[in-house]
């Protein structure tokens, strides 16, 4: 094909004959067939197979300590099989009907996309089916943070944020006794779900109203997407490659800005206790070698002791009792380039002052009898902020989060929580809390951004979420992969955080980390072991962030101090993330400025080759390194798959052993030296030739 037909070719797929992206064709006997790109169908309607269904029913949640059992009752689902057709130059007008059923749909190109499904009100119904035409062996990834599976095919993904669960495996002993509290969780279980997903069919899907709502890959010829209540608009967009469509959905969606250059000078450690205590870890690392950047103090306004392990004291202010002199500290500790970030959450302890004074001001949300509505986080008794109240709002960012935090030496924090908003909650806005669970933690992320930018201090100061929505991308600074299991489980362990962060990527949010040697512990039956620690910190040392957590039982796991050898082992890795500086840098900087995310999975670079659509606990850091992290206990030796580069060879970094892909080798990768290779041609190979000789 020559250039100009090439250039008819594109020109005609994409904006088709009457300048619209899709194409619109009557089948005859009520059939019609939308195609997005070539012959590709993406709906294919006949009567016996309407495309949209509508119906009514009711959806129960029930909630404990942010975990979710929803029971959705489907009353009736009536296919809308006939229709009339009408069109102009923007677009199709759709009347679906049966029987006296009407409803309206638009079909269009609007706001950048090939095509844009606009559904008219449902009236007295409460729930819309769409059916997209599938085939057997196309791959689906996205739906925000999954933790379980890379590729959705086969499975169901309710849009619900929530607690991810501890154990997330019903067949496990930890998921077992988690459950008889309702908070073990499953494989869709999610901090961060998001009605986005990618086709290998080379499309992707948008929903952006906020909704319960269904994504169902469990049929072989049909995808269906279910949405409670009135749906909003759906958009659907193609490209040639991943890339290129992750591009398209963060610039329709908004991309991460980038981190501040501080965090790749090494560790951001996680400690507790005061201010004599943070500084003795600080001052133990530096004597055990460990290059440190960061302390991260989450105790920083108190603590207590519970059940659950050493819990927080939710009153965001500086406690002065258990860090004396923190204000000085702070900026002492600049000067030596040590970073201190703090922790937050939307939340307020009714036993803190900052509740008493929201409380008189009628800040939280409200319950059924129009008083402040608190909440049991798991022995926490606490109100939640109403982000709809603009004073509520305005008083948490400023006093809290400019005021407490900012101006007072923070250099970021974690943003915890924001997936528990009772559906049951009464807002200032009157809106249903239903339709703003989804978007709390948008709302939450939206605050903290305000905050940080409003002191023009974007790009000085990180902070970390790990609930998520739609819309997160444009608002976060960095994620986390939230509160893994303190093990080797691929549901909960240090495995799931790999799915997690390839899905959460391919849904425009391509900044991510993780707790090095996960959070959860339950001794005696959980506890982190040294292995754990150091698989966990040697997957990190190849990743844009670098920070551990002592977990929610500290004194029962194994810490980065807690041996003379252990802190050897950790500190070269801190000096391995430190010097993969340079090339971390230019990672990030694709990430900003095109949305292609930091960790990608294989099939990004390489397409053509098939076994990458299926390679989940692999992935592409940047373009030039492929770490296959052991996420397994008791290995010496680890297999990899290393695909089809026809302008390079695979250099497995600590041996310098050069493979050409495609193949499967299997390589030495003791505690300390994790499974990464680089790219033969390189312009970082300098950096990763030092590396290989730490
Ligand atoms: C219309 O759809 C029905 C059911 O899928 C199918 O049996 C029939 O062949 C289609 N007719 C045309 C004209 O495509
Ligand atoms: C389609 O519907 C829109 C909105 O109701 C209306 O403005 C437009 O004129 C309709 N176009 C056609 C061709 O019916
Ligand atoms: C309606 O669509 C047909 C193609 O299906 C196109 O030829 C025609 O120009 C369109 N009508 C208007 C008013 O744009
Ligand atoms: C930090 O790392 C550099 C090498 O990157 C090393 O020379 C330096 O001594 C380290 N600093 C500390 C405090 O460990
Ligand atoms: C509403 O909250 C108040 C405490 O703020 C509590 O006393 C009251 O019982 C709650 N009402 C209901 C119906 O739960
Ligand atoms: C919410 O409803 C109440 C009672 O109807 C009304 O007084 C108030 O103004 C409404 N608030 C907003 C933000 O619309
Ligand atoms: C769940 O746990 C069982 C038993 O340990 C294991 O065989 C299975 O692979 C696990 N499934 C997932 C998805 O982690
Ligand atoms: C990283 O880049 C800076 C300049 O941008 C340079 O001075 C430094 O030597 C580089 N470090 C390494 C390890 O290549
Ligand atoms: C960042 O990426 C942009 C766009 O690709 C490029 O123009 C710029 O030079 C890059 N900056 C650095 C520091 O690499
Ligand atoms: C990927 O895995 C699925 C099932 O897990 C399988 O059906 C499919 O054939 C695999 N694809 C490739 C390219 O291996």
């Amino acid at each position: 094909m020559n250039v100009l037909s090439l250039l008819l070719f594109l020109v005609y797929f994409l904006f088709g004959v009457d300048g619209l992206g899709f194409t619109f064709i009557e089948y005859g006997n009520g059939n019609f067939t939308i195609y997005l790109v070539g012959n590709r169908p993406i709906i294919q309607h006949s009567a016996r197979r309407p495309f949209v269904y509508i119906g009514s029913g009711e959806t129960e949640f029930r909630e404990r300590y942010g975990n979710y059992k929803i029971a959705d009752y489907t009353g009736e689902k009536i296919g809308l099989s006939s229709y009339t057709v009408t069109n102009d130059s923007r677009g199709y007008n759709l009347t679906m009907y049966s029987c006296s059923i009407k409803v309206f749909i638009r079909l269009g190109s609007e706001e950048g996309h090939v095509l844009t499904i606009d559904i008219g009100d449902i009236g007295s119904y409460n729930r819309v089916w769409i059916q997209l035409t599938a085939d057997t062996n196309e791959a689906i990834y996205g739906g925000g943070e999954q933790y379980s599976y890379l590729n959705l095919r086969g499975r169901q993904y309710p849009i619900w944020t929530g607690e991810q669960g501890i154990g997330r495996n019903r067949s496990t002993l930890v998921t077992y006794v988690t459950d008889l509290k309702q908070s073990g969780g499953d494989y869709y279980t999610t901090y961060f779900p998001q009605p986005t997903f990618y086709s290998t069919n080379k499309y992707y899907f948008h929903h952006s109203g906020s909704n319960y709502a269904i994504l169902d890959f469990s049929h072989p010829n049909f995808h269906e997407i279910f949405i409670a209540r009135q749906p909003g608009r759906l958009y659907f967009n193609t490209a040639e490659t991943f890339p290129l469509m992750v591009s398209k959905l963060t610039n329709f969606l908004g991309r991460m800005p980038n981190l501040p250059d501080w965090i790749h000078d090494g560790a951001i450690i996680g400690v507790q206790g005061g201010s004599k205590q943070m500084m003795d870890y600080i001052s133990y690392s530096e004597t055990h070698g460990l290059n440190i950047t960061g302390v991260w103090i989450q105790d920083w306004a108190g603590s207590v002791d519970d059940l659950f392990g050493h819990r927080l004291f939710w009153n965001w202010e500086w406690n002065q009792e258990l860090y004396p002199g923190l204000d000085e500290l702070i900026i002492g500790l600049r000067d030596r380039n040590i970073h201190v970030l703090a922790y937050v959450n939307p939340y307020l302890t009714v036993d803190g002052n900052l509740f008493k004074y929201a409380e008189q001001l009628g800040y939280f949300v409200k319950n059924s009898t129009d008083e402040t509505y608190i909440q049991d986080f798991a022995g926490i008794m606490a109100g939640s902020i109403d982000l709809t109240n603009p004073a509520a709002y305005q008083w948490y960012k400023n006093k809290i989060i400019k005021e407490n935090m900012i101006e007072f030496g923070m250099s970021g924090w974690m943003a915890d929580f924001s997936e528990y908003l009772p559906v049951d909650a009464k807002l200032y806005n009157n809106q249903s809390a239903t339709s703003y669970h989804n978007i709390w933690p948008v709302l939450w992320a939206k605050l903290n951004r305000e905050a940080v930018e409003e002191l023009e201090m974007l790009g000085k100061i990180v902070f970390f979420l790990r609930a998520g929505f739609s819309g997160t991308g444009k608002y976060s600074t960095l994620m986390w992969a939230g509160d893994q299991d303190v093990d080797f489980t691929y549901a909960d362990g240090i495995a799931s955080t790999i799915p997690a962060a390839l899905n959460m990527g391919l849904s425009g949010v391509g900044i991510t980390h993780f707790d090095i040697g996960g959070y959860t512990t339950f001794a005696p039956l959980l506890v982190r072991r040294e292995e754990l620690l150091l698989r966990s910190a040697e997957y990190a040392a190849f990743g844009p962030v670098f920070r551990t957590h002592q977990g929610n039982q500290p004194k029962e796991n194994v810490q980065f101090y807690s041996s003379p050898e252990i802190s050897n082992k950790f500190a070269r890795l801190t000096h391995i993330f430190k010097t993969l500086k340079n090339y971390t840098k230019i990672v990030l900087n694709d990430t900003v400025t095109s949305g292609v995310p930091a960790y990608k999975p294989l099939f990004f670079n390489y397409p053509d080759d098939v076994r990458c659509y299926n390679v989940t606990y692999q992935f592409l850091y940047g373009d030039d390194l492929l770490i296959a992290p052991v996420i397994l206990d008791f290995r010496k030796r680890w297999d990899v798959y290393l695909p089809a580069d026809p302008t390079a060879s695979w250099v497995h970094i600590w041996t310098g052993q050069s493979y050409q892909g495609p193949r499967d080798v299997t390589v030495q990768a003791p505690v300390g030296n994790p499974p990464v290779f680089y790219r033969s041609t390189s312009q970082f190979v300098d950096i990763f030739k030092t590396i290989g000789n730490l």
